[in-house]
């Protein structure tokens, strides 16, 4: 691998049990907009993002009670959940985390939401921090 495989900051996911009640939150204390919100029903999770220059806050909630999102919120309660960074290449990238020894829990890259390309690589291998590979 050579040169930088990160372009951006594309979102910072909060995993949250209420949705219209975080909403609500940013829209009252911080006069911040959702400027899209959609189900993902394959990954069982509601989601509704809020831009802040070129990334976005994603606030999450499940859909489902055997969704990913539910297991954390009940084992870990509301808070940060996985860091997006935008990318210009997911293959490519996904492809640089298995060259490096990383865990990844997609082993291709898959759609994502607002039609994006997505890979997530495990915490256990990044440092404790879920990882999802963006690209646009
Ligand atoms: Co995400």
């Amino acid at each position: 691998m050579s040169g930088l495989l990160l372009t951006e900051i594309d979102h910072v996911a909060i995993a949250v049990s209420d949705l219209e009640a975080a909403i609500a939150y940013y829209r009252d204390t911080f006069g911040a907009e959702v400027v899209h919100r959609e189900r993902v029903d394959s990954d069982g999770v509601e989601e509704a993002l809020i831009k802040v220059a070129d990334s976005y806050i994603q606030l999450l909630t499940p859909t489902t009670e055997t969704s990913p999102v539910a297991k954390y919120l009940a084992n870990k309660g509301e808070g940060l959940h996985h860091v997006g960074y935008r990318v210009a290449d997911c293959a490519a990238a996904l492809q640089s985390v298995k060259d490096h020894g990383g865990r990844t829990i997609d082993e291709a890259p898959r759609p994502g939401s607002r039609g994006t390309t997505v890979a997530f690589v495990h915490p256990k291998g990044a440092f404790g921090t879920l990882i999802e590979l963006v690209q646009e």
